[in-house]
C-alpha cells in the first residue's frame, strides 16, 4: 500500500526522504514522488515505476530542509506520473495513503478548482486550499477537513504560508511521528525512519501533528496532547538484508529466533508462565477467528488445535467476508483477530463490527501500537520484528506458534491435557528452534526445478495438513506467479481431478498419521493419471509407505509443534521456485505489504 515519509530538519530533506522511500519500498508501489521546499517554493518531482526512476530526475545540488515523499499503490487512476503523489493545489501540497470515498461529492463543492489527476486524493489539496482561504487558520482547517473526509487516510500536508513545517492527520491508515535532535519525521511505519532515529510517537485518530523543529500534537479541540515517546527495540539491521539475497530468505532464517522470542513469556517458568500470561479463556464456549490471506490460514491451524485439544468450537472467517455477513455471537464468544500489520482494513472493520456488538476480542498482532493492537480488548504480540518481504513468513510462523500455545493453555486449563503431557509439550517447544534450523538447511532446489517448469500446481492435504497446504500454495503463487490451488485431498475426485494430466505437479502435505493413508490413496489416484507428486511428510509415515516421486521428510514431533516444522519446506519451496524463475521475490507485482484499503 502507499507509503508516506516527511521530514523537517537540518539535513538535506531530499536525501532523507529518498532514504525513507527506499525503506518503504517493501509495502508495494507502482509510482513515486517527492515534494520539497527550495528557493522559496515547493518543487515536485514524480516518476512511474521504481524509486531509481525518480532519483534519475532529481537535481544534484539542492538546498532543502523540509518536504514529503510518497510511494503510490494505484487504486483510483492508472499508475502514471499524473496520478502519482504529491498533489498540489493552490497553497497546499499533500501525500495520501487510503481511499477518500466521498471524493466525487467533495469535488462538487470545489467549483473553480481544476483537477489534473484521476485520483481520489487530489481533492484533499483543493479542499484544504478552499477552507484555508476562508479561515486562514491551518489547525482549524484540519479539524474541519477531518469532519468532511469519508474513508481512510494518512495525510502529510505542506501549506505554502507556513514554512519549515509539515502537518499530519490520519484515520484507519497508519502514520507515526519520528523524533530526532536535528529533525523530525512523519512516516507510514518505523523502518522508514530507522536510519535516522528509533524514537517515535503514534498519532491518534483524533489528533493533528504539527512537525517543525518541535513536534506538537493537538486534539480536535486544538489543545496540546502529551504523547509517549516509544523506542523501537530492533535496530537498522532488522530492516536491512544483512547479506541475504532477499528479505524473504533473511526472514525465514530468523524464524528459529522469532520462535524463541515468541514463546519466552509463555514458557520461561513452565506452566505457571503459560497460565499467567495467557488471557483467561474459561468464559468462552465458542471462538471466531478472523484474518486475511496468511493470517486466515494461521487461523485454520488454530482451529484444528483448539478444537482438538481445547474442545471449543472454532469458526475461521476471511475478514472481507465477515465484515458484511450475519454474525452469531453471545457473551460467551471470543473473537480472535490475526494480523501481522495490525492495520489491514478488513480485519480492523471486523474488529469494530464485533466491538459494536459488545463481544470480547483478542488481537494477535506483530506491529506494536497498530490500530488492531490498540482497539482490541486484549492483545498478544507475536514478536516477529519488522517483516519487510511482502510475502509473510516469520510473522505467520509466530502466529501459528501463539495459536498452538493458546490450544495448549485451554487444553491444560480444561484438564483435557494432563500436567505430565503439558510439560512434555512445553519441552518440545524448547526444541522447536533447532528443528526449524534443520529444516531450513535442507536443499529445496531440486523440487523448485520441477515446479518452475509448469504454470500450474496443486497442493493437497487433509485436516490440519490441508490448512498447511493452503499457506504453501499461497506462498508459491504470490511470489512465483505459478497458478497454484490448494484442495482438500478427499475433495479432488469431486471435479478437480479432471485437471490432472501428465506432469501436473501435485504437492501433498501428509503429517497427520491418523489420516495419512487416505491422502496417500489420493496421491496414488493422481499418479495414475500422470501427475508428478511431491510429498512433505514425517519420518514415521515415510518409513511405512511413500509412493511419491519426490519427498521432503520432516521429523515426527507432536501436534503442537508439527505445523511450524512443516511450514519451513512450504515457504522455502515457494522461495526457491520464485528465485529460479527470476521473480522479484520481496515485492511481487500487484501486491502490497499492508492492505489498508478495502
Ligand atoms: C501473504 C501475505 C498476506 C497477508 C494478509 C494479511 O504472504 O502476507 O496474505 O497475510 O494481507 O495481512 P496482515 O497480517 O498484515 O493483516
Amino acid at each position: 500500500m502507499c507509503g508516506i515519509i516527511g521530514y523537517v530538519g537540518e539535513k538535506n530533506a531530499s536525501s532523507v526522504i529518498i532514504d525513507g522511500l527506499k525503506a518503504l519500498e517493501y509495502r508495494g508501489y507502482d509510482s513515486v514522488g517527492i515534494a520539497y521546499h527550495t528557493c522559496n517554493r515547493i518543487e515536485i518531482i514524480k516518476a512511474q515505476g521504481k524509486i531509481a526512476n525518480l532519483e534519475k530526475k532529481l537535481k544534484k545540488y539542492i538546498i532543502t530542509h523540509y518536504g514529503l515523499g510518497h510511494t503510490r499503490w494505484a487504486t483510483h487512476g492508472k499508475p502514471d506520473e499524473k496520478n502519482a503523489h504529491p498533489h498540489r493545489i493552490g497553497k497546499f501540497t499533500i501525500v495520501h495513503n487510503g481511499i477518500i470515498e466521498n471524493y466525487e461529492s467533495l469535488k462538487q463543492l470545489l467549483n473553480g478548482y481544476k483537477f489534473k489527476s484521476e485520483t481520489d486524493s487530489e481533492v484533499i489539496a483543493a479542499l484544504l486550499d478552499k477552507l484555508y482561504s476562508e479561515k486562514n487558520d491551518i489547525l482549524k482547517v484540519l479539524v474541519q477537513v477531518k469532519k468532511l473526509l469519508i474513508g481512510s487516510y494518512a495525510l502529510g500536508i505542506i501549506c505554502d504560508d507556513i514554512k519549515d513545517t509539515i502537518y499530519a492527520i490520519r484515520k484507519d491508515s497508519p502514520l507515526i511521528v519520528g523524533i530526532n535532535d536535528g529533525g523530525n519525521f512523519i512516516a507510514s511505519d518505523v523502518p522508514a525512519i530507522l536510519k535516522y532515529t528509533n524514537k517515535y510517537m503514534l498519532i491518534g485518530e483524533n489528533e493533528i501533528a504539527e512537525i517543525s523543529n518541535k513536534v506538537k500534537i493537538y486534539n480536535d479541540n486544538l489543545e496540546l496532547v502529551n504523547k509517549e515517546i516509544i523506542t523501537f527495540e530492533g535496530n537498522i539491521e532488522s530492516a536491512e538484508k544483512n547479506g541475504y539475497e532477499h528479505f524473504m530468505l533473511k526472514e525465514i532464517h530468523e524464524e528459529p529466533e522469532v520462535i524463541k522470542k515468541t514463546i519466552k513469556p509463555f514458557l520461561q517458568f513452565g506452566l505457571d508462565s503459560l497460565k499467567e500470561n495467557m488471557p483467561d479463556f474459561s468464559k468462552y464456549h465458542k471462538i471466531e477467528i478472523i484474518g486475511c490471506g496468511s493470517a486466515y490460514h494461521a487461523g485454520l491451524i488454530g482451529k484444528h488445535l483448539i478444537e482438538k485439544y481445547g474442545n471449543i468450537p472454532v469458526t475461521v472467517h476471511i475478514a472481507s467476508e465477515f465484515r458484511y455477513q450475519k454474525v452469531f455471537t453471545d457473551e460467551h464468544t471470543l473473537v480472535i483477530l490475526i494480523s501481522q500489520s495490525g492495520e489491514t482494513a478488513d480485519t480492523l472493520a471486523s474488529l469494530r463490527k464485533v466491538h459494536g456488538m459488545g463481544i470480547d476480542t483478542l488481537a494477535i498482532v506483530n506491529v506494536v501500537g497498530s490500530s488492531l493492537a490498540r482497539e482490541a480488548s486484549k492483545t498478544i504480540y507475536i514478536k516477529a520484528g519488522p517483516e519487510i518481504s511482502v510475502a509473510t513468513t516469520k510473522a505467520y510462523m509466530a502466529q501459528i506458534t501463539i495459536l498452538s500455545l493458546i490450544a495448549l493453555n485451554i487444553g491444560y486449563t480444561n484438564k483435557i491435557i494432563s500436567e505430565k503431557k503439558a510439560l512434555e509439550i512445553i519441552d518440545s517447544y524448547e526444541k522447536l528452534p533447532s528443528y526449524i534450523s534443520n529444516m531450513i538447511n535442507i536443499d529445496y532446489k531440486k523440487i523448485a526445478k520441477v515446479l518452475a517448469k509448469k504454470n500450474n500446481c496443486f497442493y493437497i492435504g487433509r485436516g490440519i495438513d490441508y490448512a498447511l497446504s493452503m499457506e504453501g500454495s499461497l506462498k508459491l503463487k504470490e511470489i512465483s506467479y505459478i497458478t497454484s490451488v490448494a484442495y482438500p485431498a478427499g475433495e479432488l475426485k469431486h471435479g478437480t481431478i479432471s485437471l490432472i494430466e501428465k506432469n501436473t505437479n501435485v504437492i501433498a502435505v501428509i503429517t497427520d498419521k491418523n489420516i495419512a493413508d487416505k491422502t496417500i490413496n489420493n496421491i496414488k489416484e493422481v499418479k495414475t493419471r500422470g501427475a508428478t507428486t511431491i510429498i512433505i511428510t514425517t519420518d514415521k509415515i515415510d518409513n511405512e509407505f511413500n509412493p511419491a516421486d519426490y519427498k521432503i521428510v520432516i521429523p515426527t514431533t507432536n501436534d503442537f509443534i508439527n505445523p511450524m516444522v512443516a511450514t519451513i519446506p512450504l515457504q522455502l519451496i515457494g522461495y526457491e521456485t520464485a528465485k529460479l524463475k527470476g521473480c522479484e521475490i520481496d515485492t511481487p507485482k500487484n501486491l502490497a505489504k499492508s492492505v489498508t484499503v478495502e
